[in-house]
């Protein structure tokens, strides 16, 4: 069976972290594919900080997307504390399976012209003790695009998950720097060049949206993968 991504396109959003702009990122891809008249899936691994107050990824997503999955449909490990999946999980009694990970992006993606899928935190972040995000991105086999804040210490972390992705043979497509500011400063116009440089990848900026009303939206479209730049010595 090939990639759960056959049928569908789409893209893998992942980002420096955790807190930089993935659901955001993700979310302005989605609705952007949904004005193009796409029929948008979304789906997130895991969801952990359900805890918490605001809105859940898993939710956002839908929105976005104007899809109408199941919360089970979009993510089907949640939970309550705000920590890595692989211990949310542990805490929970139970352990993430990869198998039903990939049967429910298929089935997602199966339901649609196009998948954004959200990783969880980082790429090397567990979901599992032996399966980190980064594998499960391979499994699904669509484009990444890293979420990355403009300002400073970017590019550090950009590079190291751009360069990560690379080294497991996974496709970049772009890093999106987010929220852009309006009046961006030196700093934040050079990190998006030099980044742009030394990976040899498209650098967008998506700018502050307001999360409430997806209509308001710019749209965001990454373009196609870029093969990774063959570098001299
Ligand atoms: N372009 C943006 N517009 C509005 N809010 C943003 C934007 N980028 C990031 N944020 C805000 O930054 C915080 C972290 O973003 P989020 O997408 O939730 O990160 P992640 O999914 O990586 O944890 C959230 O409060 C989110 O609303
Ligand atoms: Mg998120």
């Amino acid at each position: 069976m090939g990639p759960p991504s056959a049928g569908a396109s789409g893209v893998f959003v992942t980002g420096t972290g955790t807190e930089v702009g993935k659901t955001a990122v993700a979310a302005a891809i989605a609705h952007t594919l949904r004005a193009g008249g796409q029929r948008v899936a979304v789906f997130k691994p895991a969801v952990t900080g359900l805890d918490d107050e605001g809105e859940p990824d898993h939710a956002l997503l839908r929105r976005a997307a104007g899809s109408r999955q199941s919360d089970e449909e979009i993510a089907p490990y949640r939970y309550g504390p705000p920590m890595s999946p692989h211990l949310a999980a542990e805490l929970a009694g139970e352990e993430i399976a990869p198998k039903r990970l990939l049967s429910a992006a298929r089935a997602a993606a199966a339901g649609a012209e196009a998948l954004v899928c959200e990783g969880v935190g980082g790429l090397l972040v567990p979901l599992a003790p032996n399966y980190l995000v980064r594998d499960f991105a391979v499994e699904v086999g669509l484009p990444l695009v890293v979420a990355a804040p403009p300002g400073l210490g970017t590019i550090n972390h950009t590079l190291l998950t751009v360069e990560a992705a690379r080294a497991a043979g996974l496709d970049v497509s772009a890093v999106v720097l987010t929220p852009w500011p309006r009046q961006p400063s030196a700093i934040e116009e050079s990190n998006r060049e030099t980044i742009a440089a030394l990976a040899g990848i498209e650098v967008e900026a998506l700018p502050q949206l307001d999360l409430a009303a997806p209509s308001s939206w710019p749209p965001l479209a990454p373009p196609p993968p870029q093969p990774a730049p063959s570098r001299p010595g």
